[in-house]
């Protein structure tokens, strides 16, 4: 159950091709590099659906990780340039640390990496590009499985011992150049998604297999989106949590083309963080 008729037919949207998964008996399998001869890059057929993507705005004092597994929160970055990896490093990290505090109440935050991407028409997105392209693709970046897996594989000395406390993975999601009019993210209230419409897929790395969503069309999903997003605003998503108590676990995201954005729009710039939060 997601915002009630009433309330989200005051919101204004705009409507958007969103690309589900199509189902199929396969297993979805994504490579990030070349695959190997005869592979396909991806197995995954594309479902286009139309749909509308609201405006976050007006609701954005309300949305919260727990409930709808997003949250739009206001920081500003003292960050002066997002392409030099050790400014990220050394001053977008402690303040993302902050910031996911604040936001959780988390004991503590392992930041794990960050993605900065810029779009290039018609570029296709491959880990190891320089300029990492908007994922156009409804999914979530980690699974029941590949949640706690990778608590393992990045901090194994405590990892046991993390795993018995409240462990969530969330991500930090900002414009570097704003307002942001071009391949703005969508996200998708999570207590409108249910677990058989998410599907466990391989992402293959050179060095490992990663598993994350995708995603199959229900047309009770309720999206939405910020426009004009600043560079003072970050969007929160939420892509583990090992409770199991009703709040959200997994909110599903993916790029859109946005019909309104102007033919003069500036490519969209963004950076995305990944965090594994703990609770004691
Ligand atoms: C993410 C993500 C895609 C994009 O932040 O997890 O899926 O287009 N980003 O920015
Ligand atoms: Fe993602």
């Amino acid at each position: 159950m997601g915002l009630q008729n009433e309330k989200i037919a005051a919101l204004s949207f705009v409507t958007a091709d969103l690309n589900y998964l199509t189902p199929s008996v396969d297993r979805p399998r994504t490579y990030t590099f070349e695959p190997p001869s005869g592979q396909p890059k991806s197995n995954i057929v594309p479902d286009a659906h139309s749909l509308p993507i609201y405006d976050i705005r007006l609701i954005s004092e309300t949305v919260s990780l727990d409930r709808e597994g997003f949250a739009l929160v206001r920081q500003t970055s003292s960050v002066k340039d997002f392409y030099n990896d050790d400014e990220i490093k050394a001053v977008y990290y402690p303040e993302a640390e902050r910031l996911i505090k604040a936001a959780t109440g988390a004991d503590r935050v392992f930041i794990f990496d960050h993605t900065v991407r810029k779009r290039v028409e018609g570029a296709e997105d491959r880990a190891g590009n320089l300029l990492r392209q908007p994922v156009a693709r409804v999914h979530v970046d980690h699974t029941a499985k590949s949640g706690p897996q990778r608590v393992r594989d990045l901090i194994p000395d405590e990892a046991e011992e993390l795993l018995k406390g409240r462990v969530q993975i969330i991500n930090i999601w900002r414009p570097i150049r704003g307002p942001l009019l071009d391949s703005p993210l969508a996200v998708c209230d999570a207590r409108t998604v249910h677990a058989n419409e998410l599907v466990a897929s391989d992402l293959v790395y050179p060095n490992r297999v990663g598993e994350t969503y995708s995603v199959k069309y229900n047309p009770e999903h309720q999206w939405f989106y910020v426009p004009r997003m600043t560079v003072d605003e970050a969007l929160l998503l939420k892509c583990y949590d090992s409770a199991t108590d009703g709040r959200s676990r997994f909110a599903p995201h993916t790029a859109f083309a946005d019909p309104t954005t102007p033919a003069d729009a500036p490519p969209r710039e963004s950076i995305e963080l990944r965090t594994l939060v703990f609770h004691k």
